[in-house]
């Protein structure tokens, strides 16, 4: 619950003077969708191809921020929405400071994300569905844990034993199974040419 005693303060270099300064749009790439499904290879060379037209950039990812600020948080429904609750409220600071964020979080319900779209403003805020059925993640296991949730040691795995609410509106869908990484990345970059002036 927020205290009744708290005035926020308007400080004078704000949000457009950093755009201003960093001469490109700050905003909220938000990827979703099931472990393995290829959210942060995406992120990865997203950011690698912003960097490289010198835009500021950051990325927050799931296994990051759960090493770290969200290390307190569990996998069940509660913890899942705290976490997203956090990561959005970290973006929402990282776009004010002028950067361009990439967020790669499962973030399996759609009232969260929901949230985060509403906070930053729908204006600076792309959701990204990252598709691709369980049973090929599976297949990929990456990281070795559907084979671990199979198994029963792994409680709450999304996809076998938690759900996932696929978005009903994302900006853009990219199934992993038919597009590349180089040319999901591309779409990537039409999408936001096509509401920034960014030259991208
Ligand atoms: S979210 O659901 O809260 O958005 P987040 O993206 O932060 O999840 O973390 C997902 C990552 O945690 C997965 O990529 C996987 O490596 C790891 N992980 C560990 N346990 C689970 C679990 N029960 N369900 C899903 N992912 C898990």
């Amino acid at each position: 619950m927020k205290s009744k005693n708290i005035i926020p303060h308007s400080f004078h270099v704000d949000r457009q003077k950093r755009e201003e300064l960093n001469r490109h749009p700050s905003f909220l790439i938000w990827f979703t969708g099931l472990s393995g499904s290829g959210k942060s290879t995406i992120a990865s060379r997203l950011e690698e191809e912003l960097y490289l037209k010198g835009f500021h950039t950051y990325i927050l990812d799931g296994d990051n921020i759960r090493n770290g600020l969200n290390s307190d948080l569990n996998f069940t429904e509660p913890g899942r929405k705290e976490n997203i609750r956090r990561i959005g409220e970290v973006a929402k600071l990282f776009t004010d400071a002028g950067t361009i964020v990439l967020a790669s979080f499962i973030s399996p319900y759609r009232s969260e994300r929901k949230f985060v779209r509403e906070l930053v403003g729908k204006d600076r805020f792309f959701e990204v569905f990252v598709d691709c059925p369980v049973e090929e993640c599976e297949l990929r296991d990456v990281k070795g844990l559907y084979k671990k949730a199979r198994a029963g040691e792994i409680a709450n795995f999304t996809g076998i034993s938690s759900p996932y609410e696929i978005p009903l509106n994302p900006d853009i869908v990219i199934n992993t199974q038919i597009s590349d990484v180089e040319s999901s990345v591309q779409k990537l970059i039409a999408l936001i040419e096509q509401r920034f002036d960014v030259n991208a």
